[in-house]
């Protein structure tokens, strides 16, 4: 079995370690993948999307997994263009990714099928906002439209309010676009993965990201400093709710909206006083959480998401882990507002009892050095949540680089 996988990430470090895993033992490309990547998933001469679809048909390719959302809305989209060439494709068509793409889109498709969400009204100027806003703080205000983890503020006051709506429609900093104005909502966060196959579903392992810079969750909100993830996260009634009042919905509004769906679908969301809403949908794996889950996963990923991809959904051919993964990322000087490149990492190969993925790193003269913000994320499981946070700390207080950042309460609970 040939399979490619789109992406650069951690995340798709982790996916492409797990495929690689799969006893079916799939020989694996990537793109546009990375030089970690590399190493075990080989790369291709494709420099675009449209060339990557020639080069799957030229090359045989069974599969191809979507890990990062760009390509799947990108131009036609991934998964449409690979409908058209006959390639089997782990990921949702451009129409049914809007869910990612636009906030609007997902926030429509949440309240025309009753799933627990925030209150949110949509605008197209900052004048516009600030009488939706109407004075009540702290509210939520998002950018409606791709924008790498960085379109949402949460403002406790007007003058944050302000600052973001500058960015927004005076220097659009994300480009052309509209805003939600959304009702703030409090509770703690889990993020839920299910793996989708037209009407049936798979749910794989829990997991929570933490999202701002800083440890005790203070500082900006970034693309995720780490992660853990267990079963034992949410109780299993908890997760029953989850099933009946979010996740069964979003599967049949999916059919009754006629927006094919076969892959991974992430729900980000909050567990109010009132019970869990949605926050957001994600039409793929989350990073980091992907790294924490990954290795949790048994069995033969690659052969379950070749048959999903095909339509069938088969839970035999995977199951779970019991225990507790932690995922700690090392992220390079300035992130999240900037990143710096070039940095020298030691230690890597120090790292025994614990898998490192890589985020943003490039081999220079035989040595890894950052290339991007996050740049490693070194992840350790036990049976207990004790045992995998001081297995992973442990392993990544062994890598270093200049201007390395890192939170120390990875794993450790807020709730
Ligand atoms: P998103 O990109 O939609 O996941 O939002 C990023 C983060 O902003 C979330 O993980 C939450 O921590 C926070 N957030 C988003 N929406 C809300 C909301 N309605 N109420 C409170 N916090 C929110
Ligand atoms: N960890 C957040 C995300 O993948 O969007």
């Amino acid at each position: 079995m040939k399979i490619l996988v789109v992406g650069k990430g951690g995340r798709e470090h982790a996916l492409v370690r797990a495929l690689a895993e799969s006893p079916s033992k799939p020989e694996l490309f990537s793109f546009p993948g990375s030089e970690a990547i590399f190493r075990i998933a080989a790369p291709t001469t494709a420099t675009d999307l449209h060339s990557l679809i020639g080069w799957m048909k030229d090359n045989g390719i069974d599969l191809c997994v979507a890990g990062e959302e760009s390509y799947l809305v990108k131009e036609e989209g991934l998964a449409n263009l690979c409908e058209r060439a006959g390639i089997p494709c782990w990921g949702p068509p451009k129409q049914s990714a809007q869910l990612e793409a636009s906030k609007e889109f997902a926030k429509e498709f949440l309240f025309r099928h009753n799933i627990p969400t925030a209150r949110a009204t949509a605008v197209s100027s900052l004048e516009g906002a600030v009488s939706a806003i109407n004075g009540e703080y702290p509210t939520v205000l998002k950018f409606d439209g791709l924008a790498a983890g960085k379109g949402v503020a949460v403002c406790p006051d007007e003058a944050s309010a302000m600052e973001f709506l500058n960015e927004v429609f005076t220097e659009k900093r994300f480009g052309e676009g509209r805003v939600l104005v959304e009702q703030c909502l409090t509770g703690p966060e889990v993020s839920i993965f299910a793996a989708i196959v037209d009407d049936r579903y798979l749910i794989f392992t829990p997991a929570r990201d933490y999202k701002r810079a800083l440890e005790d969750d203070q500082g900006p909100n970034t693309g995720g400093m780490g992660a853990v993830a267990s079963r034992q996260l949410i109780s299993p009634d908890l997760l029953d709710l989850i099933k009946t009042d979010i996740v069964q919905p979003t599967v049949d509004g999916l059919r009754n909206d006629h927006l094919p769906y076969r892959g991974f679908l992430y729900f980000g969301l909050m567990l109010t006083p009132t019970g869990p809403q949605v926050i957001e949908y994600n039409c793929r794996f989350g990073d980091p959480e992907c790294q924490a889950v990954m290795p949790l996963v048994k069995g033969d990923l690659a052969a379950f998401c070749l048959a999903g991809a095909q339509g069938h959904l088969q839970p035999e051919l995977i199951s779970f882990d019991d225990g507790w993964s932690v995922c700690v990322i090392l992220a390079s000087a300035g992130y999240p507002e900037s990143s710096r490149n070039g940095d020298v990492i030691t230690g890597i190969e120090d790292v025994t009892e614990a898998r490192v993925y890589h985020s943003g790193t490039k081999l220079t003269g035989g040595q890894w050095q950052t290339n991007g913000g996050r740049v490693l994320a070194v992840v350790a499981g036990a049976a207990d949540r004790e045992g995998a946070v001081t297995a992973a700390h442990a392993a990544a207080d062994r890598i270093s680089f200049d201007g390395l950042q890192r939170r120390t309460d990875i794993g450790i609970l807020h709730f």
